[in-house]
């Protein structure tokens, strides 16, 4: 009689490796591939060293993610050098249902944002704990200009938020385009484009993290079972 053996329960280390991996099957041979930030994005990076020589280069959307791939042999092209691509990989803080996402926590949302504007395709890779009903369970990242902080927290506090600057080392934390991020908690993000419209215009904003005018066509959920592909 054979022992029966327990499900291989995944971490989520693991399930980020496998849906970076996945995201592989979207990179178009022969072009150049827009690349988000963040430690899935990482996997993905990772993986996409296997096919370099089949792609021309990435357009990247950090500092950190430029340096990852030009370690790995991977050409950056600026995004200025390069009009549209087929394909933005990149993960999220929270997806909803209609592939609408908080992004942000690794401080890229502003050139993520750029990035994903510029391609036809954003294919969304995280692990099934970033899948929400309602976007606002994340506290939602806010890239502002310094001087208009306050301001910019006070505007959240009259919608419920509340706002903190985020800290590194015990000073506010600096963006790779020289500005701060504000948290947001509390928020519940119902309607996620008029959300983005209306922060989106706040004197300081630099970029809001919601992401629904360039929301995921494709989401790559890894779950329990293995790499379930949501598209919206
Ligand atoms: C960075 C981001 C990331 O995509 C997001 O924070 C998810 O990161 P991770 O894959 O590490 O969970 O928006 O600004």
């Amino acid at each position: 009689m054979s022992t029966p053996t327990s499900p291989t329960v995944l971490t989520q280390d693991e399930l980020k490796t496998l849906v970076g991996q996945a995201a592989l099957q979207y990179v178009v041979p022969g072009e150049i591939v827009g690349v988000g930030t963040g430690s899935t994005v990482n996997k993905f990076i990772d993986a996409l060293a296997s096919m370099k020589d089949q792609i021309k280069g990435a357009v990247s959307s950090s500092v950190a993610s430029t340096e990852r791939l030009q370690a790995l042999g991977i050409k950056v092209f600026d995004s200025n050098a390069v009009d549209k691509l087929s394909v933005y990989i990149d993960g999220a803080d929270e997806i909803d249902g209609a592939g609408n996402m908080v992004k942000g926590g690794g401080a890229a949302l502003t050139r993520e944002k750029i990035v994903a504007a510029q391609s036809a395709k954003f294919v969304c890779i995280a692990d099934e704990s970033k899948l929400v009903q309602t976007l606002g369970k994340f506290p939602l990242p806010v890239e502002v200009i310094p001087m208009a902080t306050q301001r910019v927290i006070a505007q959240f506090a009259a919608k419920g938020g509340v706002g903190k600057v985020r800290q590194k080392d015990g000073k506010p934390l600096v963006t790779d385009n020289g500005q701060w991020i504000v948290d947001v908690t509390g928020l519940q993000i119902t309607d996620p484009l008029a959300f983005e419209a209306e922060v989106s215009q706040w004197p300081g904003v630099v970029t809001v993290g919601v992401f629904a005018y360039q929301r995921a066509q494709v989401c790559l959920l890894g779950t329990a079972g293995g790499v379930k592909t949501l598209t919206f």
